[in-house]
């Protein structure tokens, strides 16, 4: 399978996401609601339409296909995990967090609208990802909805996504009088299981979930989730030192400064290289299982690690 495989099914997926997200996301009120206030329904739109690579929603679409599922029920699914991740974009760029005034070539949310809008439209989308996972076109079984929704539950909230982004800040010194926890390997790869890893996984077990797949091919699907989240951060935290803000679309060089606890700083950047090299390995091997199938899969962990945006 080629690069370009791979490219074009990142692209495709980017752009059905982005028209479902388009429609689900409209000014007018739906069933249940009462009305949907024009700033905040802006907001929300601004902060999920405006570029980004969509690659979780690529995980759950190529993870969804090993199985045959119907894509638009991928797409649901994808949509919905695409609205945590821009939600926890919005506020990990606030000034209470890591303070950022660029995101995805843009301003961030908070610097476009204002704090209490970003703060909102973060709150909205999340909740807006579980109304997504609800709905039957996600799937006709309401226990493989149920299931969707406590594995997203799960790995975005206190034990996962949330609690990841609580160690970050913890590690930065932020809650005891500026005392930084020093972490060791261990620690720092814990964090960043938690604050990129679990999201990224849901995207690759969601496929298994949606098809019901076997215990075997679950777990194949997970330790490939887990080994893709590892990488993904260790990916970003090089390109916070080598890359530049243009090409990223948001500030570089931040991570040391701000004293961030990353791969980087406790191995170093070579060692952090080799790290990432042998994490695509594992992934590969992780989809054995899956055999020829999952080429496309196995692009997607070579992308991660070779990514420059
Ligand atoms: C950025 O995620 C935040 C991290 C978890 C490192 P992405 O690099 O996927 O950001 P977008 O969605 O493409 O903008
Ligand atoms: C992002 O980590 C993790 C989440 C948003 C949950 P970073 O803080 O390193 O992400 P960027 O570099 O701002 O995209
Ligand atoms: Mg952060
Ligand atoms: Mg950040
Ligand atoms: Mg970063």
């Amino acid at each position: 399978m080629t690069t370009e495989t791979f490219q074009s099914q990142l692209t495709s997926v980017a752009t059905d996401t982005e028209s479902l997200l388009t429609r689900l996301l409209g000014d007018a009120a739906v069933s249940g609601e009462l009305a949907r206030p024009k700033r905040l329904a802006e907001a929300m739109r601004y902060a999920t339409l405006n570029g980004g690579k969509r690659f979780r929603p690529f995980l759950v679409a190529a993870s969804s296909a090993l199985f045959d599922v119907p894509r638009e029920r991928a797409l649901m699914v994808g949509a919905a995990l695409e609205c945590v991740h821009c939600y926890s974009l919005v506020h990990d760029d606030l000034p209470a967090m890591d303070d950022d005034d660029l995101r995805r070539g843009l301003p961030t949310a908070h610097k476009k609208f204002d704090e209490a809008t970003a703060i909102l439209a973060g709150d909205g989308l999340l909740t807006f990802a579980f109304d997504i996972l609800a709905r039957p076109q996600a799937h006709p079984d309401p226990a493989v909805r149920i299931e969707l929704v406590l594995a997203l539950a799960r790995n975005s909230g206190l034990g996962g996504m949330v609690g990841g982004q609580m160690l970050d800040l913890a590690a930065e010194g932020r809650f005891d009088n500026g005392k930084r926890q020093s972490l060791d390997e261990q620690g720092v790869a814990t964090l960043q299981a938690m604050k990129t890893g679990a999201l990224l996984r849901f995207g690759c077990v969601a496929g298994g979930i949606l098809a019901q797949a076997s215990a075997d091919q679950r777990a194949a699907l997970d330790r490939y989730g887990d080994i893709v989240g590892k990488a993904f951060q260790i990916a970003d935290d090089l390109l916070d030192v080598e890359g530049d803000s243009a090409t990223l679309g948001k500030a570089a060089g931040k991570d040391a400064e701000a004293g961030k606890a990353t791969l980087v700083a406790v191995l170093g950047i070579d060692k952090a290289k080799a790290r990432l090299k042998s994490l695509v390995s594992e992934a590969e091997a992780a989809l054995k299982p899956f055999g020829a199938k999952a080429a496309v899969l196995a692009e997607a962990a070579r992308f991660v690690a070779e990514r420059k945006a």
